[in-house]
């Protein structure tokens, strides 16, 4: 599958993720039906598949349950071949998400998440928002802490998860990456895209397939990657037969826009 890079991080984003919500998470959540956690032996073939399908980025959150934890378990050894997406800022405790953007909350959030992925860096580590983009963005001392891990080495890369136009657009011009929502029946956040693809800066989409709700795989992959500014889009599966589909469209539309 093919690859992009983030800037002159050295970080390499193949077109499609695989989002970890599903492997550590079922409350709470908005997908069509509940699900059971998966065991580590589907995960384990998952995450194989997913490699033998050339796909090389995770993406997981403090947020996601037991998500962390349990990637840390299935990647031990193996953590090199994985581009892993981290976040901070949501933390989601007895069915409730709860929201902390101080600088000391994701100095300790971003030690857990080592802790629990079993790791030392963090391939990218974004701001978790909860739609307050504006303002969270805004605060300098923020900001200042993510650039001083990305340059202890701590993480590799660094940006936002945001909702808005006005946030996505300032964690391009603050940072390396944003991770924005783009979908035939969500375009508002477009001018993020625009941006990046002027400024030269990375999107990674997340929701494409909003949430489950379309089915559509090969329609939303086209719609994704339509975007010149898109260089990765992470979609939520436990299901091989799902992963493999999801792949297969990614491969397609990214060949024919190669061709074109
Ligand atoms: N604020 C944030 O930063 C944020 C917010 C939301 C999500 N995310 C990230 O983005 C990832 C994706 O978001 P998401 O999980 O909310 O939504 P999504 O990727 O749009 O949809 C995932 C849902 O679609 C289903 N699905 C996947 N492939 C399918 C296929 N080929 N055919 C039919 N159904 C399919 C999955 O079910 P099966 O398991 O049955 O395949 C799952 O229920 C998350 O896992 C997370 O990593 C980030």
């Amino acid at each position: 599958m093919d690859k992009r890079q983030i800037g002159q991080t050295g970080v390499s984003l193949s077109r499609l993720g695989l989002g970890t919500v599903k492997f550590g998470r079922n409350a709470g959540v908005k997908y069509p039906a509940g699900f059971e956690l998966p065991d580590d032996y589907s995960l384990t073939r998952l995450l194989s598949q997913a490699q033998e399908l050339g796909i090389n980025t995770l993406d997981t959150a403090p947020a996601y349950g037991t998500s962390e934890e349990r990637l840390g378990m299935l990647l031990k050894g193996k953590r090199q071949d994985w581009t892993i997406i981290g976040k901070a800022g949501e933390e989601f405790e007895n069915g409730k998400s709860s929201y902390n953007f101080s600088p000391a909350h994701f100095a300790e959030s971003l030690e857990r998440t080592l802790k629990r992925l079993q790791t030392d860096y963090l391939d990218v580590f974004l701001i978790h928002s909860d739609g307050s983009d504006n303002r969270i963005l805004s605060d300098e001392k923020l900001i200042g802490k993510m650039q001083d891990f990305k340059r202890s080495g701590m993480v590799r890369a660094i940006g936002a998860s945001t909702k808005t136009v006005e946030g996505g657009i300032k964690a391009l011009d603050l940072m390396d990456v944003v991770m924005a929502t783009y979908t035939e029946d969500h375009t508002d956040e477009k001018a993020v895209l625009d941006h990046a693809a002027l400024e030269n800066k990375n999107v990674i989409l997340k929701k494409a397939l909003a949430s489950g709700h379309n089915t559509d795989i090969n329609g939303a992959m086209e719609f994704a990657f339509s975007h010149p500014g898109v260089d990765s889009v992470i979609v939520g599966t436990i299901n091989p037969t799902h992963l493999q589909e999801n792949a297969a469209a990614v491969t397609r539309v990214i060949s024919l826009r190669q061709l074109s």
